[in-house]
């Protein structure tokens, strides 16, 4: 079996008390934490930034953050999380300018790099970046909102981005944003992911714990 993680993005969480909601999430068997940045530009909502990330690891978070950037330009972004304690940074390739430049500022602060394609961009830019690349993330929603039903189509994507990380050997992990739900992520397994952002299927629900472990109990299966 695949060393799957699941990754509950507190998008949408209670901001009001956040600590406390991730200290919650991760004792109910979340292996991330998955952190949504939107600017307004980029995606039309948002969200929080940099500081959040630190005041989390001054908190005592000590798992990794999964940094999920919306925004437009990203090398800024991309300094302030490094220092603010991310773990992984993933942006979108359309918007910076110089993607393999940005991939490489990401990995020479010493976090791991990905990138994120909406469910209407092809891959082609991965194939070109793959020595650089810990992680693809395939959107299955149209970013700026939790809570969004997942788009089928990224099914099959979810394929062809399984085949070109086997085909390359490298280790990349391959997470899934949008839409997963327990009914769901057993299926999306199957497509190929390795890792799984859930945010309203598990934060809307009364019992974590509970959710988590259905969720791993399908990817057993
Ligand atoms: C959407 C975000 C997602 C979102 C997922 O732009 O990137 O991480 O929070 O939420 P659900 O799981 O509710 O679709
Ligand atoms: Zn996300």
């Amino acid at each position: 079996m695949p060393d799957y993680k699941i990754a509950p993005s507190i998008l949408s969480a209670n901001f009001a008390r956040l600590g406390e909601e991730v200290d919650n999430v991760l004792a109910a068997g979340a292996d991330w934490v998955h952190f949504d940045v939107m600017d307004n530009h980029y995606v039309p909502n948002l969200t929080i930034g940099p500081m959040v990330c630190k005041a989390l690891r001054k908190h005592g978070v000590e798992a990794p953050i999964d940094v999920h950037l919306m925004v437009e330009p990203v090398d800024d972004m991309i300094r302030m999380f490094a220092d603010a304690g991310a773990s992984y940074i993933t942006f979108h390739p359309e918007a910076s300018k110089h993607v393999d430049r940005s991939l490489q500022l990401i990995q020479s602060l010493g976090c791991k790099a990905g990138l994120v394609f909406n469910p209407a961009t092809g891959l082609d830019t991965a194939k070109y970046v793959l020595d650089k690349l810990d992680m693809i993330l395939l959107m299955s929603v149209n970013p700026g909102f939790g809570g969004q039903k997942f788009i089928p189509a990224t099914l099959d994507k979810l394929k062809q981005a399984r085949k070109l990380i086997d085909d390359s050997g490298r280790d990349i992990r391959l997470e899934i944003d949008g839409g997963v739900t327990r009914d769901n992520i057993q299926e999306i397994a199957k497509a190929g992911a390795d890792s799984f952002v859930a945010g309203s299927a598990i934060f809307n629900a009364d019992d974590y714990a509970e959710v988590i472990s259905a969720m791993r109990s399908e990817l057993a299966q």
